[in-house]
């Protein structure tokens, strides 16, 4: 759903097809295994140890609506996360697109910034996700 590094996005194709109904990533990043294809259908069980991660995931599967993520403010290049008045975790995920690829949310929008087109992809897929739990 967004940039992040390491992400599995691009090859997510390659891998096998589910066996069983229930998916486990334990290092779950912005699990792009389970987004992938018909494969978010599944029970899903997502893992990461970075408080970052694991809370970008509770806001988006247990607080987040499609309107609340869509009133995210659209980010051009120089804004400032910290000069919107956003929660944290609204500015984690926000971070994270502003300067694609990085390992941590970034404060200052890069020339590289995904995050105007991200919020609108996360409204439309959001509902994927509601019956997904993330550890
Ligand atoms: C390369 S990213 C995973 C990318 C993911 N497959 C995707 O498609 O976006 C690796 C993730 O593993 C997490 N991680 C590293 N060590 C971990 C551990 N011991 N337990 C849980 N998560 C861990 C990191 O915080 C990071 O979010």
């Amino acid at each position: 759903m967004w940039s992040y590094y390491g992400t599995k996005k691009r090859i997510a194709k390659h891998y096998p097809n589910p066996k069983h109904s229930k998916i486990i990533e334990p290092f779950c990043g912005a699990a792009q295994y389970s987004l992938y294809g018909n494969n978010w259908k599944n029970e899903i069980i997502l893992n990461d140890k970075y408080n970052v991660i694991y809370s970008i995931w509770d806001y988006l599967i247990n607080s987040a609506t499609d309107k609340d993520v869509l009133s995210l403010p659209d980010m051009e290049q120089g804004d400032y996360v910290d000069d919107f008045n956003i929660s944290t975790v609204e500015k984690y995920l926000i971070g994270f697109c502003i300067n694609s690829g990085s390992a941590q949310p970034k404060k200052k929008t890069a020339k590289y910034n995904s995050w105007n087109k991200t919020k609108i992809d996360i409204a439309k897929n959001l509902y994927k996700i509601k019956h997904w739990v993330v550890v």
